[in-house]
């Protein structure tokens, strides 16, 4: 049986005002009861690290970065942050390929596969985003479109690597626009990518790996997502800044 995962991914979003009563708000919704059945996950912008992380050190949710550096050593990368750093404030998960650094920040496979093998030596549990665009889905791609993405970064893992990763199905259409996939439309994309685990490293380890969807994510319709039988839990953007609503998503994966 798997653990259900709700990470809230804040994108660039905060303030050390805002964040402290996002965060307490939370925590007190965030009791033992409801973290022992579902792994709570925060993700802010890396100024906030040392608040995020402070603020969560005496409960059972978790911290977690948006992205990580390609370069593994410190030196002169100006504006970088590696796992190293990162784990010096106890940060947990590494969000890795989202759509929108793939997008705006031109990421390829192999840079998100240099990412997780990085976040993965540093005891860092990677949450590795692939999805289609609208264009690729509408023109009967998606298999194609995830299979690249996931491959790409399988062929480049071992077993007990690809056993320690989080994969999350963001279909870019559904990113930020309220258009959420249906529950049958994203576990349609869960169960193949779960079948690509399958097919490099047998069913066993694919059962165990948690996938999270990810895209216009609510209170509403979270339940009748985490429903299904491939979906493990939401990856949030606009509704983990709202307590309640995260709360609700939280709940609603129990
Ligand atoms: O990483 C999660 C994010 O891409 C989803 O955003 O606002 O559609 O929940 P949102």
């Amino acid at each position: 049986m798997r653990k259900a995962m709700v990470a809230g991914n804040w994108k660039m979003n905060g303030s050390l005002v805002s964040n402290e009563l996002l965060v307490n708000t939370i925590l007190k919704g965030a009791d033992k009861l409801l973290t022992d059945s579902v792994d709570v996950v925060l993700c802010p912008p890396n100024v906030y690290l040392s608040q995020i992380c402070e603020l969560l050190k005496n409960s059972s949710v978790m911290c977690g970065v948006q992205n990580i550096s390609l370069h593994q050593s410190d030196g002169a990368h100006t504006g970088e942050v590696n796992a190293r750093m990162m784990k010096e404030f106890g940060t947990k998960y590494v969000i890795v390929g989202h759509s929108e650094r793939r997008a705006n920040q031109f990421e390829s496979d192999a840079d998100v596969l240099s990412k997780i093998k990085h976040a993965l030596q540093y005891q860092m549990i990677p949450i590795f985003c692939v999805g289609e665009t609208l264009d690729q889905r509408e023109s009967g791609r998606i298999e194609v479109v995830i299979s690249d993405q996931v491959l790409s970064v399988l062929d480049g893992l071992t077993e007990k690597e690809a056993s320690e990763i989080v994969v999350a199905y963001e279909p870019v259409w559904a990113i930020g626009t309220g258009l959420t996939a249906s529950p049958d439309q994203a576990q349609e994309v869960h169960r193949y990518i779960r079948s690509l685990f399958s097919s490099r490293y047998g069913q066993e380890l694919a059962e165990k790996v948690r996938i999270l969807y990810g895209g216009s994510v609510n209170a509403a319709n979270a339940s009748d997502l985490f429903k299904m039988k491939d979906i493990d839990g939401g990856l949030v953007g606009g509704a983990s800044l709202k307590a309640d609503e995260f709360l609700g998503i939280c709940r609603s994966s129990t």
